[in-house]
């Protein structure tokens, strides 16, 4: 399982939440806003306690140092923002400096951290797999089944689920084993 195509997709999602908060106005924008946070402070949390640890040896220090750093950033702004009621003046500033910041550091990590690990990490990648879909588990971060499917093979999925307990994993098709783990992780 590459495990960074899951963090591309979270990326993805979290820039869905910024669009609908900027769509939004007043306080149609709080659910949005309680959305992004949840979802920007549990992917950091994850990225720091699971991937950057074992990403080290393949980046060296300074991208996992950089990475902590701009999710400190991210959350003194993010709380700046929660802080402000949505439609307070200043809000927009605080959601602009939310936004940049994570733009910044989205395409460092997809433009440079995840690609190196691809490349020179593979073994570094296979082995986060089991202890990065835990941790999802522990943080209430479900991944869908169409994600699991497009970042693993078969044999990964078959991996992961029995790992899971689920039975039956080595008859299962891989579409089956997404759904299985999906599910699991919902519930
Ligand atoms: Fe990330
Ligand atoms: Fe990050």
């Amino acid at each position: 399982m590459d495990v960074t195509r899951i963090l591309e997709l979270d990326h993805r999602e979290v820039e869905a939440l910024f669009a609908k908060i900027e769509r939004a106005e007043g306080k149609a924008r709080t659910p949005f806003i309680e959305e992004l946070a949840a979802s920007l402070t549990a992917h950091m949390e994850l990225e720091e306690t699971i991937v950057y640890p074992a990403m080290r040896p393949v980046t060296g220090d300074e991208p996992v140092q950089e990475g902590e750093t701009e999710h400190d950033l991210a959350r003194k702004d993010l709380a700046a923002m929660v802080g402000l009621a949505p439609d307070e003046p200043g809000f927009g500033a605080a959601l602009a400096a939310v936004q940049a910041g994570i733009a910044h550091h989205v395409e460092e990590e997809e433009g440079e951290v995840f690609p190196k690990v691809r490349r020179d990490g593979a073994k570094v990648l296979a082995d986060m797999a089991t202890p990065f879909m835990a941790k999802r588990l522990e943080l209430g971060m479900p991944v869908s089944a169409d994600a699991l499917d497009a970042s693993s093979t078969k044999a990964e999925l078959a991996d992961e689920a029995k790992q899971a307990g689920i039975k039956d994993a080595g008859d299962m098709s891989k579409g089956a084993l997404a759904e299985a783990l999906a599910k699991q992780m919902e519930s």
